[in-house]
């Protein structure tokens, strides 16, 4: 960047332009738009200046530059014809470090002026640094054509309306979406065009009543089951709500960093057992939001794996009610990072494949063929009630009897319980264990003896014997 572009505030400030001609008057004319306290030295002035002079608008001075009319100026234009006069002017300026703008030269100048679009207190500068002033105009010329006149209307009254929105919406969030819809609001756009201001700031008004009348749902994903794994969004949106739906799988320990006064409802979900149905939890969300509520729609690990998250937001989509996603932390990275084993590994597993052991009645089957390859890690959500046909799938595919698999229930909470065997026998792994489990199958599943480090039982955190980690 040759240029720094800035926007210098010139009300009341001395200036000078020396020059008296067709050129000198521009740069007056635009000085006044600004504010500034305008004084011309020149031999000869415009007609048009003399008339600013006889109206007190300038302050003329009828003879050549000498130094001393530099003194107090903020900023000096030099617009004579004489190029040595110009250099000369350049030269005082830069010595006392007052900002200079020869006509034309670039070289002389430490400013130039850009090419403006001005829809006040909208303004559009432009500038090729001199290098391509036609160019320059061109793109000014279609700006012109793509800013309408009503722009700076819009600007000045939003400025008015600025302080009452900033007293009425709380969050800069808020403020930014009420802004947004707004200025995204043809009809307002229309309504300055006709010069109709009084209708459009009614429309502001009312658009902002209806703002804080609007409630919004915020889709949580709440993370596996440890309180710790939140992240602060979620965590934010949790003490600011009015209304909470959770599933079975959001903790009790999680639930208690809910806001007090919040209503919480339990929309829970276990495989085939639905507490509330999930065209009638779309509803309810629906409901809230237009009741004013700030909805929290609080689930398991992260809503867009295996939630039905999108299911829930294509209804919101449908009745135009504002949301927002979070993501959370899911089953396969929380419980795979508190039982130690690395769902990638460089020796072991180049990728990994998330499933659901629980599909629709009439989904689509698992192609078992390609989640039987080897050195790849299998994550299955759902999986217990499905583990035999899981294994036999995997065996009929070619997946080695001896392949290592896990199952990690209740995972990252205190209750973590994780059993560890071989493929061929996945189905007699689960047995006994109760609440949401995960399976992991993949030569990963070996890491964990080495790597394992959460112990429920000791408070997290279990203490290593370096000797037996070595010899693992
Ligand atoms: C309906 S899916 C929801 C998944 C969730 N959206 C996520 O991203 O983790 C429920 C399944 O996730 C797995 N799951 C969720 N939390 C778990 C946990 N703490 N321990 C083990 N498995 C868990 C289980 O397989 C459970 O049956």
């Amino acid at each position: 960047m040759d240029y720094l572009p800035i926007f210098t505030k010139l009300e009341n400030r001395p200036c000078l332009v020396i020059g008296g001609g067709e050129i000198a008057l521009r740069k007056v004319h635009l000085l006044l738009k600004a504010g500034a306290d305008v004084t011309v030295c020149s031999l000869a002035f415009h007609a048009k200046l003399l008339e600013k002079a006889d109206a007190k608008q300038v302050k003329i001075i009828k003879g050549t530059f000498s130094d001393e009319l530099l003194d107090n100026k903020w900023l000096v234009i030099a617009a004579t014809s004489d190029k040595e006069v110009n250099q000369h002017i350049a030269e005082c300026a830069n010595s006392r470090q007052i900002l200079v703008n020869v006509v034309d030269n670039p070289v002389l100048s430490s400013f130039i002026m850009p090419s403006i679009v001005d829809r006040s207190p909208i303004i559009v500068a432009i500038s090729s640094g001199g290098k391509a002033p036609v160019l320059a105009r061109l793109i000014r010329e279609r700006l012109e054509s793509l800013l309408p006149m009503h722009i700076g209307r819009l600007a000045t009254i939003s400025g008015e309306f600025r302080h009452q929105v900033k007293k009425t919406l709380k969050s800069v969030s808020l403020r930014r979406r009420y802004w947004e819809k707004l200025f995204g609001n043809g009809q307002l756009g229309q309504l300055l065009q006709r010069g109709q201001t009084d209708k459009a700031i009614a429309l502001m008004t009312q658009s902002l009543t209806e703002e804080v009348a609007k409630g919004d749902v915020a889709l949580v994903g709440a993370g596996p089951g440890d309180p710790s794994l939140l992240t602060l969004k979620a965590l934010q949106l949790m003490q600011q709500a009015d209304v909470v739906l959770y599933d079975r799988l959001v903790s009790s320990e999680i639930l208690d960093l809910v806001r007090r006064d919040a209503d919480l409802i339990s929309v829970g979900k276990e495989a085939g057992n639905h507490e509330v149905e999930q065209s009638r939890t779309n509803e309810m969300l629906v409901e809230y939001a237009l009741q004013g509520k700030k909805v929290v729609r609080l689930k398991g690990g992260d809503s867009f794996i295996f939630g039905r998250g999108g299911e829930e937001l294509e209804e919101l989509v449908a009745s135009n009610i504002d949301f927002q996603v979070v993501p959370g932390i899911t089953a396969a990275s929380g419980c795979s990072a508190y039982a130690g084993i690395p769902l990638t590994h460089r020796d072991y597993a180049q990728s990994v494949t998330f499933v659901t052991g629980h599909r629709k009645q009439d989904g689509k089957q698992l192609d078992w063929k390609a989640l039987a390859i080897k050195n790849q890690t299998l994550v299955v959500y759902m999986g217990l009630i499905q583990a035999e046909e899981i294994q036999q799938q995997l065996l009929h595919y070619g997946r080695g009897a001896e392949t290592p698999v896990a199952l990690i229930n209740k995972g990252t909470t205190a209750d973590q319980h994780v059993v560890i065997g071989k493929l061929d026998e996945l189905s007699q792994l689960g047995g006994g264990l109760k609440g949401p489990t995960l399976i992991i199958i993949g030569e990963v599943v070996c890491l964990a003896d080495k790597l394992s480090w959460f112990n429920p039982e000791q408070g997290h955190k279990l203490s290593r014997d370096p000797f037996l980690v070595n010899l693992a």
